[in-house]
């Protein structure tokens, strides 16, 4: 890869919402190398964040941590103040802060449904609304991005799977599906692009009690054809794509990055 390939995304700013592990580090860290300012946002683990930070460091790569909850509207205005604050306008959005809260329906109480659709729902639209605000406001320079911004969120099979146990999940990724459709169709005419992008079972702490389990993880495995676990950074590399002018004429679509799990394994055997 030459360098200018290796630093296509120069010149534009990221925010990554819950970017302290998983799949909001992995991709934190792929973006700077990738050329962009980063800004980290954590919700409590510090220690993650500054893991994150040292990774980007360590691909010479530029961030700021910002601490916030993305389910308190507060938190998402001083997020993104303080972004514009270090780096100037913004490029990008990974909206990925996503929680599990699980539990059989019958049992669920009001509480955990309403942290699961807080954070993945409410908090995705509240971060979406306030990069849009940002990319309308901001001048267009072509030599930087061909779009005027980019949202990605970082969605879930689940979008389209559903599951049991999981209602508030699967709701909240149900949504987010229909978000970002909707918001595509409205913000396509300010050249702003939004998509999704919808993991399967990647290795990450949100997993590990399912990954610990050895009989849990054979039926995890049973539901991927192509046989294995997903890595964060697989992740990190598809939205470096994604949100690269190389994907210009991409909106309102959503990658699905799961081995095949949306397959419908179970009928592989006809
Ligand atoms: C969930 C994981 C799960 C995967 C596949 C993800 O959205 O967060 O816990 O392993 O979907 O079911």
């Amino acid at each position: 890869m030459n360098d200018n390939q290796h630093r296509k995304l120069k010149g534009q700013t990221a925010i990554v919402t819950g970017a302290s592990s998983g799949i909001g580090q992995a991709i934190a860290v792929a973006l700077a190398e990738s050329g962009a300012n980063v800004t980290v946002n954590y919700h409590s683990d510090e220690a993650g964040a500054k893991e994150t930070e040292a990774r980007i460091e360590a691909v010479s790569g530029n961030c700021i941590l910002v601490k916030g909850d993305i389910g308190k509207e507060h938190d998402v205005n001083r997020l993104f103040f303080q972004t514009r604050e270090a780096f100037g306008d913004l490029h990008i959005l990974i909206s990925n802060a996503g929680i599990q809260k699980d539990s059989p329906f019958l049992e669920m109480s009001y509480a955990d449904w309403d942290a699961v659709i807080k954070t993945n729902l409410y908090g995705a639209f509240m971060a979406a609304n306030a990069a849009a605000k940002a990319f309308v406001g901001q001048e267009l320079d072509e030599e930087v991005s061909k779009a005027a911004g980019k949202i990605v969120f970082i969605s879930s099979v689940h979008d389209k799977i559903p599951w049991s146990g999981r209602v508030n999940y699967a709701t909240s990724k149900g949504g987010t599906k229909m978000m970002m459709q909707s918001i595509a169709q409205e913000l396509a005419p300010y050249k702003i692009r939004v998509n999704s992008i919808s993991p399967g079972a990647i290795e990450t702490p949100i997993n590990e009690d399912q990954r610990d389990d050895e009989e849990e993880v054979r039926q995890m495995l049973a539901k991927i054809p192509y046989g294995r676990i997903g890595q964060p950074e697989e992740i990190g590399k598809a939205v470096c794509w994604l949100v690269s002018d190389e994907a210009d004429y991409v909106t309102g679509a959503t990658l699905y990055i799961d081995g095949g799990m949306t397959l419908y394994p179970s009928f592989g055997e006809g």
